[in-house]
């Protein structure tokens, strides 16, 4: 397929949001609202790798979602464990590595093994990356970052951005350049802040069951327009 944008972003992060509202407005629990934003996770990464995106981070689960009722939580749980489990073919066919960004102790063991594994099944595949992210805070992230640099002998006195950013979860993912978030809601519920620190910002009222390649294909286009000067003066 032939992008429909030139410039085409490295790095693009959803913050997949409003499955539960899309469910109330259809009178079904919000667990049904999930089912269906995995439907679109699938079709927005198989078309994200078509048109030749390198890194696309997903929103899964964030530190702060444990707040919600147990059954919704072992719901989302038990989805991410099946969808990993079920989908390596989905990922082979396209030479989709994945990857997994948050702090993998709290997670539940059964669905801890299923994102290692994936990880180790997909790691010589050359795509796309995906990077799934659960159990994840940027805060957090950033945290257990200067922890690891402390833990593995660093100078506190020499803790650099770089030394910093070498620490995160995949140093080897870049900056973010475009960040999505759907259903409506304008702010960043703790979703990669360190990386989107010049991040070109989409927000689209639609939930994200209901989004579709379209919608993806606008924010691409949104930030094709985008003069991007990351603090200098354009030449
Ligand atoms: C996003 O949808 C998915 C997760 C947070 C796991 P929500 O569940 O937050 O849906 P709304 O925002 O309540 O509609
Ligand atoms: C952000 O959505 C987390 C995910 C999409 C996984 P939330 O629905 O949890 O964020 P808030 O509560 O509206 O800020
Ligand atoms: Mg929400």
């Amino acid at each position: 397929m032939t992008p429909e944008t030139s410039i085409i972003p490295r790095h693009v992060g959803i913050i997949m949001d409003g499955n539960g509202r899309w469910a109330k407005k259809r009178g079904q629990p919000r667990t049904s609202g999930h089912r269906e934003g995995l439907e679109t996770a699938k079709r927005i990464v198989a078309h994200a790798s078509d048109v030749g995106i390198s890194f696309l981070s997903l929103y899964a689960f964030s530190t702060e979602n444990w707040r919600r009722a147990e059954e919704e939580v072992n719901f989302l749980m038990g989805l991410i464990k099946t969808h990993l489990r079920k989908q390596y073919d989905f990922y082979k066919e396209r030479g989709i590595r994945v990857t997994h960004s948050g702090d993998l102790e709290r997670i539940p063991q059964g669905v801890r093994d299923e994102i290692l594994l994936a990880e180790e099944d997909t790691r010589s595949f050359d795509g796309m990356t995906v990077n799934i992210l659960v159990n994840y805070g940027g805060r957090d992230e950033i945290v257990r970052a200067a922890s690891r640099y402390l833990a593995d002998g660093g100078d506190p006195h020499s803790l650099d951005e770089d030394a910093l950013a070498s620490n995160l979860d995949h140093p080897e993912i870049p900056d973010l350049d475009l960040m999505i978030r759907t259903g409506g809601e304008i702010r960043l519920s703790n979703f990669l802040i360190w990386q989107a620190a010049y991040a070109e910002l989409f927000f689209s009222d639609v939930f994200w069951p209901d989004w579709d390649v379209d919608h993806f294909d606008e924010a691409l286009k949104y930030f094709e327009q985008r003069q991007r000067r990351f603090g200098g003066i354009p030449g």
